[in-house]
């Protein structure tokens, strides 16, 4: 079904999940006048959370929601709900996504996209099942102008022989042992990954589109604080990886291969929010990062030396806004554009960009899951 036109250009949306990130959602679809050309727009009609307070959030700020409940299944039974954003812990994440999915929702789920493989697994054989709807996972950060302006020079060619890939995602917060634990730091509700669950797909989802597919890994994991207050006086096991370092064999255009680094650390000194994505060429070089925003480096040689250049590049987002090109582009900004990039897939429309399939997901728990492998045996292991 296209949603866009049964729906009059408007997709009716159901929140299930009203922290962090299902507010970031809202205030997405809140300021949808900032596309230049909105394309199919989200209305918030269902929110599901088990803590009130979090539902109170949205009823008290969006008057189009006509439904807010505990119960997921209750938004997934309405007529008047087209599609789902899902943003629930990740042990949460297989039952609630098959139910959307079944249901015949739309549906822009979280990352790790299931707490493991099998999870995972389970999930996509349902989206097989159900071809008929559209169902993405969020990833938002290439949606920064400076690393399209780097996915343009990997799909034109402009680095040559590729010497190395690195892609990072990195925080420091964790740092502070006084921060009290929550889901993310427990394996029952974060899984066995631990870090890489956490922010793995934010590193790969561009590789992985540029068909940066990884042959092999070597896993070095570590786990560097054992415990944290539990937020009612006593401690509690803090039991997930904290930081993750990945090199992986990628097969060249050309045949050979090269190393792809990926790194997802909890524990980076002075990382605030840190996406960086580097790539390494014998003609050029280029990196983008969220630690400066508005700009794409990138390097020019005379004979055998490089310079590495910073160009401020300014406001140029895949889907144009009413901000002008020379303002700075954030966070919410790119939000707003995978929102955008979801709405004109789930629309049936080709986007230059996609957000993550679950294809690419499938491919991130083999790699996932062959890095615990390769840690606990201290092994180079094969994804075949
Ligand atoms: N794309 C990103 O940049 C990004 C950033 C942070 C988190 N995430 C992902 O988003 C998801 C949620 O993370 P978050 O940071 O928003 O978490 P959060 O803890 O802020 O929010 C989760 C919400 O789910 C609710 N909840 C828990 N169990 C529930 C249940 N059974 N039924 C209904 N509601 C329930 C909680 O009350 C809470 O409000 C995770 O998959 C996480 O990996 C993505």
């Amino acid at each position: 079904m296209n949603v866009a036109s049964a729906a009059g250009r408007t997709v009716r949306f159901g929140v299930i999940g009203c922290g962090l990130m299902g507010r970031e959602f809202a205030s997405a679809a809140a300021r949808w006048c900032h596309l230049a050309e909105p394309g199919p727009r989200p209305e918030i009609v269902g929110v599901c959370d088990l803590n009130e307070e979090a539902r109170a959030w949205f009823t008290r700020r969006f008057p189009t929601v006509q439904a807010a409940t505990a119960d997921y299944r209750e938004l997934l039974a309405r007529s008047d709900i087209d599609a789902i954003y899902c943003a629930l812990p990740h042990s949460l994440h297989r039952q609630t996504y098959i139910d959307v999915v079944r249901a015949g929702k739309h549906l822009l789920g979280e990352k790790p996209f299931g707490i493991d493989q099998a999870a995972n697994a389970a999930i996509l054989q349902a989206v097989r099942e159900h071809p008929e709807v559209v169902v993405r996972c969020s990833s938002e950060f290439p949606y920064f102008p400076g690393c399209q302006q780097l996915i343009r020079w990997i799909e034109e060619g402009r680095f040559g022989k590729i010497i190395e890939v690195r892609s990072a995602f990195r925080h420091s917060s964790d740092m502070d042992p006084n921060k009290p634990v929550n889901w993310k730091r427990r394996v029952e509700t974060n899984g066995e990954y631990g870090c890489m669950g956490d922010l793995g797909l934010h590193t790969q989802h561009v590789p992985f589109r540029v068909g940066w597919k990884p042959v092999n890994v070597f896993a070095k994991l570590s786990k560097l604080v054992d415990t944290r207050p539990d937020g009612r006086g006593g401690t509690a096991p803090c039991e997930t990886w904290d930081n993750a370092v990945l090199v992986c064999d990628v097969e060249d255009k050309d045949g050979g291969l090269f190393p792809l680094i990926l790194e997802t650390k909890r524990m980076s000194p002075g990382s605030t929010n840190e996406w960086l994505l580097e790539v390494q060429g014998l003609r050029a070089s280029a990196r983008f990062t969220t630690n400066d925003p508005n700009a794409f480096y990138y390097t020019q040689s005379w004979d055998k030396e490089q310079a590495w250049c910073r160009l401020g590049l300014g406001n140029k987002p895949l889907f144009p806004t009413i901000t002008g090109s020379i303002f700075e582009f954030g966070f919410s900004d790119a939000i707003l554009q995978m929102w955008a990039a979801f709405l004109r897939e789930a629309a049936g429309e080709t986007v230059p960009f996609g957000c993550v399939t679950p294809e690419e997901t499938a491919l991130s728990h083999r790699l996932l899951t062959a890095a615990l492998l390769s840690h606990r045996e201290k092994r180079v292991v094969e994804l075949g």
